[in-house]
């Protein structure tokens, strides 16, 4: 590419400015392109830990008022929190994870809105089922 380059400037500048509008301006737009790719997936690997926005000690209150007391009612041990272990737990995924949540609360008639939902689903995860995305 280079050679080919200094070739064409040193031929006739015509042909300079052809090269220059065509494959330059191409493996250019390709490199930025590329860059931002390579960027975008760097910023969201480190950045995008699920619930990001949410509020963890809020969704604890939130959890232990309105979600703690039927779970543990189903646990002869009368600990609620057993159904988050790794070996009983049914949610695989955050986004699951959010949608139980979501089910859960609007089960029992909570009316809660998307903000609770994150920051109880970013209070389950950060304690007990730590996805990592
Ligand atoms: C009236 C009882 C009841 C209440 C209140 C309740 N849950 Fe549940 N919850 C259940 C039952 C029953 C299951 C098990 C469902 C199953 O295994 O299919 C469950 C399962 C779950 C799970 C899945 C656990 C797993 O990984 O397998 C999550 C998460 C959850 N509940 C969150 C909540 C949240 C958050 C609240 C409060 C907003 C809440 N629950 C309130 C009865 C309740």
């Amino acid at each position: 590419m280079a050679g080919r380059l200094l070739t064409a400037i040193r031929c006739d500048d015509k042909k300079f400015s052809d090269l220059r509008g065509t494959d330059m301006t191409a493996s250019i737009k390709r490199f930025l392109f590329l860059k931002s790719v390579i960027l975008f997936v760097i910023s969201s690997a480190s950045l995008a830990a699920p619930f990001d926005e949410g509020n963890t000690k809020n969704g604890n209150v939130l959890h232990g008022e309105n979600c703690s007391s039927c779970h543990d009612s189903m646990f002869p041990n009368g600990k609620g929190d057993d159904i988050y272990d790794e070996d009983l737990r049914k949610i695989k995924s955050s986004k699951a994870l959010y949608s139980m949540v979501e089910f859960c609360a609007t089960n029992n008639g909570l009316g809660w809105f998307e903000e609770e939902y994150t920051d109880v689903s970013k209070y389950l995860n950060q304690t007990f089922y730590k996805f990592g995305k």
